[in-house]
């Protein structure tokens, strides 16, 4: 539990808060191993969130993830997976603390700005799918 896998999403990219979230994950303690702006297939965006395919919102995540440029980001520390979390705070914006970077950051559950993996197998998953 050393790695985890970080998507800035599109509005998070428009709106220029890249710097600011960085930042917030070196503060922290967190190393950036690696890091590649992309524009995501439907396909790949597909993949990647398929544990939710059969929910009611899959087609507006879809849409959204593909809707511009993405950066994704490996970090490594000490519990990196739930560290990553705890910083982005609540999937739900309107529920995330204040001084989270959903919390402070965001106000729709769809634009939600972040994305970090949910768990070691999730991690490796998503990192397997994005680097290699
Ligand atoms: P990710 O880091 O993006 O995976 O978010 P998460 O792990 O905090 O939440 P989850 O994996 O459960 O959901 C994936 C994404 O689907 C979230 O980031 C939201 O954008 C979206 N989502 C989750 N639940 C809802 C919901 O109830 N309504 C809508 N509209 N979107 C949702
Ligand atoms: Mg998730």
């Amino acid at each position: 539990n050393k790695h985890t896998f970080v998507m800035i999403k599109p509005d998070g990219v428009e709106r220029g808060d890249v710097g600011n979230i960085i930042s917030r994950f070196e503060n922290k303690g967190l190393e950036l191993q690696n890091m590649k702006l992309m524009h995501i297939s439907r396909d790949l965006a597909k993949k990647h969130y398929q544990e939710h395919k059969e929910k009611p919102f899959f087609n507006e995540l879809i849409d959204y993830i593909t809707s511009g440029p993405v950066i994704v980001m490996i970090w490594e520390g000490e519990n990196a997976i739930s560290a990553v979390r705890f910083l982005m705070g609540a999937t739900d914006p309107q529920k995330a603390e204040p001084g989270s970077i959903r919390g402070d950051m965001a106000l729709s559950i769809t634009k939600n700005i972040v994305h970090g993996s949910d768990s070691e197998e999730s991690a490796q998953r998503e990192i397997n799918l994005f680097f290699k």
